[in-house]
């Protein structure tokens, strides 16, 4: 099958080298020439494990090209996947689809046979039928089929999600499309990975209903945490203990510092603005959203705590500051709220992570990058683990630290309480 991917952020990148690693022929277009000369000499411009290897290798095998001329790469394939950002709205809660829009136009324009046009992109319930309508305009009448197909990979494990899929979803009110399109999944779902074929409006809500289901499981677990913490009781017990009864499953149970990321703050605004405009109230995913943003601030409160309140001219130390590990990702991410609240207190912050330095912090006041974990907590009163890369899962702090009073706030649980403590630091996690 021949393939466009409108927009080469993660989904529509990820997407477009695995389909072509599956042996379709796909051209990945993007409006920016810097980034397309980028990954025409396979270079990757986001952090994402395996994703370069696989772009070289359906590089140079010619399945894979790169392009911004969308005109041309929308006339030379069969099915058009739009994968263009929808961000939250400036001013309100709601997706900005003008992206989803423009590039609607641009089909209109250039359709030259039958096309069928499929929505990666996250979008409201509904999009679906606008999007028609923008084709229907101009004359393009049975020259295209609009199909919801969202996607549910995660970032720093987007391609094992992608060729290792629970489900795929496909929402299409047109049973041509659906064909073509199951035959398209027919290595990922002989493979075992479920085919739900649906109406193009509940795919759309699919998608944002498993967001928020998803970020409404940390919360929930966020919040039984907290009544551990005061109970003496291990939350790692009740994961296990909950995760075990398969209506409820063990994924998406660990506790942690607030969730962050593109997806789960922006999709939960989203969701509720949609249901704003039919008139229903989605007030669970309104709490989840309220003791997620509040979660920053009880975790802030629980180092003011395990500093006895004296911040000013403490070294403190952060591992990791993207919102989960295996990204570079920033956005969205509780260290955003955390490291400049510490700052203005008066704590020098020092932080390390895999993905580099971050300009988020350049300007904040004492707050300075280090290149190593060594160098990071060397002469630090605190160490707070704020994400849980591979690389903090090891650390001998007993040969990488001068202080003899050594606090470590291990906001991820890596390691044993009863080890850490018993190697003579002063040690704290969530949850227990
Ligand atoms: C999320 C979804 O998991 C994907 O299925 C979806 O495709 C994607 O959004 C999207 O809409 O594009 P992602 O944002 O990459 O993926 O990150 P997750 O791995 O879901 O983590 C989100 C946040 O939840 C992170 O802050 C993470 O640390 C936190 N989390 C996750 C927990 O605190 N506990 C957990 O058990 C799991």
């Amino acid at each position: 099958m021949k393939l466009c991917m409108i927009g080469t952020g993660y989904v529509g990148l990820v997407s477009g080298v695995c389909f072509a690693d599956l042996g379709n022929e796909v051209i990945c277009v993007d409006k920016d020439i810097n980034k397309i000369n980028l990954l025409q000499e396979g270079k990757i411009p986001i952090y994402e494990p395996g994703l370069s290897e696989l772009v070289i290798k359906n590089l140079k095998n010619k399945r894979l090209k790169f392009s911004t001329d969308l005109k041309k790469s929308i006339r030379d394939s069969d099915i058009i996947f739009i994968c263009v950002g929808t961000p939250t709205k400036k001013g309100n809660s709601s997706a900005d689809l003008s992206q989803i829009f423009n590039v609607a136009k641009q089909i209109s324009y250039s359709i030259n046979k039958f096309k069928i046009i499929v929505t990666k992109s996250t979008v409201p319930v509904t999009t679906g039928d606008k999007i028609e309508k923008i084709l229907s305009k101009k004359n393009n009448k049975k020259k295209f089929s609009i199909v919801s197909n969202p996607e549910f990979l995660r970032e720093g494990e987007a391609i094992r999600d992608f060729i290792y899929p629970d489900r795929i979803v496909i929402g299409s009110n047109d049973k041509k499309s659906s064909r073509i399109l199951k035959n398209l999944y027919n290595p990922l779902t002989s493979k075992g990975a479920q085919y739900f074929k649906t109406s193009r409006r509940a795919a759309e809500l699919i998608k944002y209903a498993s967001n928020s289901f998803l970020a409404t499981k940390i919360t929930f677990i966020n919040e039984i945490a907290n009544l551990c913490e005061k109970t003496g009781i291990n939350i790692e017990d009740i994961s296990i203990g909950m995760g075990l009864d398969k209506r409820i499953g063990s994924r998406f149970l660990r506790t942690g510092p607030a969730y962050g990321g593109s997806c789960f703050p922006k999709d939960t605004k989203a969701i509720i603005s949609t249901a704003n405009k039919f008139k229903i109230n989605l007030s669970v995913i309104k709490s989840v959203i309220k003791s997620n943003k509040n979660r920053s601030n009880l975790l802030l409160n629980r180092v003011y705590e395990i500093l006895n309140k004296k911040i000013k001219n403490k070294k403190i130390t952060f591992l990791g500051v993207t919102f989960k590990a295996n990204t570079d990702d920033m956005r969205d991410s509780s260290s955003l709220i955390m490291i400049p609240s510490l700052s203005k207190k008066g704590a020098i912050i020092k932080y390390f992570d895999p993905t580099g330095s971050k300009k988020e912090f350049k300007k904040i006041k004492n707050v300075t990058y280090e290149n190593s974990i060594k160098k990071s907590i060397l002469k630090s009163d605190l160490v707070i683990i704020h994400t849980d890369w591979n690389d903090f899962k090891s650390i001998n702090f007993k040969n990488l630290t001068k202080k003899k009073k050594f606090i470590i706030f291990d906001m991820r649980n890596i390691y044993s309480p009863i080890k850490i403590k018993k190697m003579g630091f002063k040690y704290f996690s969530l949850g227990r």
